[in-house]
């Protein structure tokens, strides 16, 4: 195929966040770039103008197109003639400021891939998504996790039926590196982490169990219903919760559980999600992603492994892969094959055909609308003692 076809082109990439001593902003730029289909042209890479000028160079971005804010950039690059301009803009800050971001970039005409969780509260995410319905833009979302080979293999074994009506989804994300107060160590992704004004109504649960849920919906596409929710804050003095659990009732009479940790001891990024159906089971592990379990009563387990050229690799799952079998791939790929369905559908946008915006493979603005929403709810739940609460969103139905 040739290079984002049919606009025949390289796209323009500016970064908002990814300043130095960051984490995503960096991920997000060698994600975009890793095949080949974009270029980081511009940034606003920090909050600090000082920092944000001084992190330029660490990517390549050319002095007069390193800005000293996000308004600023976006202001000079609609001054620049077409072919120059950026096509699409990053978003890698803390939670608190994605919605100006993205919300300013798609009106000023620019295509958007957003960090998770997509906003700061739920009445962002719902006024994001009329921004996104009004214009033209794509918007992304990047759930990285939904881009492993073998987790778009899940997603189409369901489909299709392979694992036959869903009755359970089991997602836990278990970390450990907040079990002390990192953040009055100057930690600062902790910092903003446990900061109720930077990072929302939660914690670990907006931080990490937006991802586990989120992989449910991605894999099995069931429509939740119910939430039932526990939250807690172990260590003491921090505002944010650090542990919890919620229970989903979903419509079509499935149960779901979503554990989220941020206190294990020796746990590192322990996503895993087991998804049970009347005809096989499922079990997929991000710290071991090119294996995936299949059980079948009766039947010796399977492992299904990450291999582009085997029989048992389905058209989704192969064509997330970019190695042969056995090289590992894993976070950085898997981030850039959300990259490469949004490029799809923004190479599209250019060449003036119209995009899909609801049905995508790449996780989208309903999904940071149902995130959004999956976190309101649980905490108000959990301030109910636990009280069954809606989960459906009207908006955010597919
Ligand atoms: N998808 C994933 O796997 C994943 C992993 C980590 C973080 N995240 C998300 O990415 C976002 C960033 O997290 P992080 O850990 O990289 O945070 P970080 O604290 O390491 O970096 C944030 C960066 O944003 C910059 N920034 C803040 N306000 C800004 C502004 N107004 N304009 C320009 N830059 C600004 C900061 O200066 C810093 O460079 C968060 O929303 C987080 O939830 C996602």
């Amino acid at each position: 195929m040739a290079l984002n076809e049919p606009l025949n082109r390289k796209l323009r990439m500016a970064l908002v966040g990814g300043g130095q001593g960051s984490f995503i902003g960096r991920v997000h730029s060698i994600a975009a770039c890793l095949d080949n289909r974009a270029t980081l042209v511009a940034g606003a890479l920090s909050s600090n103008p000082e920092r944000a000028k001084a992190s330029a160079p660490d990517y390549g971005i050319a002095e007069d197109r390193a800005y000293t804010s996000y308004q600023e950039m976006l202001e000079a690059e609609l001054k620049l003639p077409e072919g120059e301009r950026i096509d699409f803009v990053s978003i890698a800050t803390p939670n608190h400021v994605h919605f100006e971001v993205a919300d300013a970039a798609i009106k000023a005409g620019f295509n958007v891939v957003c960090d998770k969780p997509m906003t700061f509260d739920l009445a962002q995410a719902e006024q994001l998504l009329e921004t996104v319905q009004a214009n033209d833009a794509v918007f992304a979302l990047s759930h990285n996790y939904t881009g492993y080979p073998l987790v778009r293999q899940a997603r189409e074994m369901i489909a299709s039926g392979e694992l036959g009506e869903i009755n359970a989804v089991r997602a836990q994300y278990i970390q450990g590196w907040l079990r002390t107060s990192l953040e009055e160590e100057d930690q600062k992704q902790a910092a903003w982490r446990t900061d109720p004004s930077k990072s929302g109504a939660a914690g670990a649960f907006g931080d990490i169990a937006t991802h586990a849920y989120n992989l449910g919906r991605y894999m099995t596409g069931l429509f939740p219903d119910q939430v039932s929710c526990s939250l807690k804050t172990f260590v003491e003095g921090r505002k944010l919760d650090d542990y919890g659990t919620a229970v989903i009732r979903y419509e079509n009479g499935a149960l779901g559980t979503v554990t989220a940790s941020q206190i294990s001891h020796g746990r590192e990024n322990d996503l895993e999600i087991e998804i049970d159906g009347t005809k096989g089971s499922l079990r997929w592990r991000q710290e071991n992603p090119n294996e995936m379990i299949y059980r079948q009563n009766g039947k010796a387990h399977q492992i299904l492994t990450r291999d582009p050229n085997a029989p048992f690799m389905n058209s989704m799952g192969a064509a997330a892969c970019r190695l042969p079998s056995g090289h590992p791939e894993a976070f950085f790929e898997a981030f850039a094959n959300v990259y490469a369905s949004a490029f799809d559908a923004m190479a599209e946008r250019a060449a003036g055909k119209s995009v899909e915006k609801k049905d995508t493979v790449y996780t989208n603005c309903y999904d940071g609308v149902e995130g959004m929403y999956f976190i309101q709810q649980c905490v108000a739940s959990s301030g109910e003692n636990a009280a069954w609460v809606p989960l459906k969103h009207e908006a955010a139905r597919r």
